[in-house]
């Protein structure tokens, strides 16, 4: 696995390939099983596989966040390496935006609700690095995780509206045995808060079970509720899986997202209803 520091010389690698089909995974680092199962799919569907570590400030709307986002980065070189990823870039700050491209696109609100609500300037943030990658790195395919699905179909919007030649595709959550979706912030979760981080997934599967078009106003409130009971909701909203909008039918595709503090500790899931 080549690593890259720099712009310079990330081109002259990337001139070298530039007759394969590039596959982009951008992480934040501290990389779990669900980052390498993106790295996987990248690996069987193209040539060459890029994996972006970049800690992107932002995208963070609390600096105590961004501060201890956890960084492991001898830890991600061996599993990349060990998944023989062609090349990993690991970006300046400065350098890194110094090459930003200006650009102005309509998110169709996307942006408007659940983190975009709570997380102000998130999706702002993420659109903006994101661009940034895929004018440097210029990949026929960028993988990503359906953990974050708001920001999947951001990310599709953008690819849609602006890099026409780059296919998302999404790849599922991968969970512990637990059922709790794996992310890096789970790291610094407390280990006393074990049993609580259980009944997410739990919660999520029982509004799956009583999920019926109907009642999806009740079925929020009572998730909301049995939420709190074991820990800090933000949010628990039942939205189209296709544009996040929260009027519709039964026959259409509905998804149930949540975001949730475990003592600081702020975990995001979702789950496809029908
Ligand atoms: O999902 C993430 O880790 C980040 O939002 C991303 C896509 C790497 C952009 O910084």
């Amino acid at each position: 696995m080549q690593v890259v520091k720099n712009l310079q010389d990330l081109n002259k690698v990337l001139k070298i390939v530039s007759n394969k089909s590039i596959g982009f995974v951008p992480t934040m680092g501290s990389l779990h099983r669900g980052h390498l199962s993106l790295v996987r799919a990248s690996k069987k569907k193209t040539d060459y596989t890029v994996v972006s570590i970049f800690v992107n400030p932002t995208q963070f709307d609390n600096q105590n966040d961004y501060n201890n986002y956890p960084i492991n980065l001898q830890n991600d070189i061996s599993l990349l390496n060990n998944e023989e990823v062609d090349l990993l870039f690991i970006p300046d700050y400065e350098e890194l935006y110094s090459s930003e491209k200006l650009i102005k696109i309509d998110l169709h609100n996307l942006d408007k609700v659940l983190e975009g609500k709570h997380r102000k300037g998130h999706f702002d943030g993420v659109v903006r690095v994101v661009s940034i990658f895929f004018n440097l790195i210029k990949p026929q395919y960028a993988f990503l995780g359906e953990k974050d699905y708001q920001q999947y179909l951001i990310i599709s919007l953008l690819a849609k509206e602006l890099f026409e030649k780059v296919k998302i595709i999404l790849c599922p959550t991968f969970r512990e045995e637990s059922g709790l979706a794996m992310s890096s912030r789970n790291l610094r979760l407390e280990a006393k808060y074990s049993k609580e981080t259980k009944k997410l997934f739990e919660l999520l599967t029982y509004c799956k079970k009583n999920f019926d078009v109907e009642n999806r106003k009740k079925l929020e409130q009572i998730c909301f509720e049995k939420l709190s009971q074991f820990s800090s909701p933000e949010y628990f909203e039942i939205r189209q899986s296709v544009d996040l909008t929260n009027e519709g039918e039964l026959s259409d595709k509905w998804r149930a997202f949540t975001a949730t503090k475990f003592g600081d500790i702020r975990l995001i899931d979702n789950i496809a209803l029908n």
